[in-house]
């Protein structure tokens, strides 16, 4: 069975990264996909994303990484995809991720799967982990290593104590 995770990913956090591995656990194997959200303004691009999530499931060969630029349901019509993975955190997710998996299954006929997330991601986001760290914050808690790497290659601080993007 071919499932894809799709998320914006920007950046993965902890909390996608045990949807992930648990997910792995019940289907054996898991496509990510990396899109653009309408609805967010992304500090990298997809291809940086891409190298992100690279860098953290290297080792993993039933993780496949791929990414596309436009609607989830072209994607899906265009490859072998048999449903979808998403997580639901809160009551807010469990909203919009109805409207996402309705509008999706207009779209292309598609099934959504859902996994709640676990108690201890329910509050963390990739907003609010940009949030934190434009903000001079440890994210340790809620990022891989690789993570942070990416976010301090790209994003340094001059002598004003302000970012400036390389
Ligand atoms: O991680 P996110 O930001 O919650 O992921 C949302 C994402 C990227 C899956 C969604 O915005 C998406 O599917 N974007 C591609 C364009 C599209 O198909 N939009 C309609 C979704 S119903």
């Amino acid at each position: 069975m071919n499932i894809i995770f799709p998320g914006s990913f920007d950046p993965i956090t902890k909390g996608h990264e045990d949807i992930i591995k648990r997910a792995l656990k019940i289907f054996g194997n898991i496509e990510i996909l990396i899109l653009n959200n309408f609805n967010k303004n992304h500090i990298f691009s997809i291809n940086e994303r891409k190298d992100i999530i690279l860098k953290i499931f290297k080792e993993d060969k039933r993780v496949k990484i791929t990414t596309f630029d436009g609607l989830l349901a072209d994607y899906i019509k265009e490859n072998d995809v048999d449903v979808i993975l998403r997580s639901v955190r809160n009551v807010i997710d469990f909203e919009n991720e109805k409207i996402n998996a309705i509008v999706n299954n207009d779209l292309c006929d598609i099934e959504t799967f859902f996994l709640f997330s676990k108690k201890k991601y329910e509050y963390v986001s990739s907003g609010m982990v940009k949030d934190v760290y434009f903000n001079g914050g440890n994210i340790s808690l809620y990022v891989s290593f690789e993570v942070l790497e990416f976010l301090n290659n790209k994003f340094r601080r001059n002598s004003n104590g302000n970012f400036r993007i390389n």
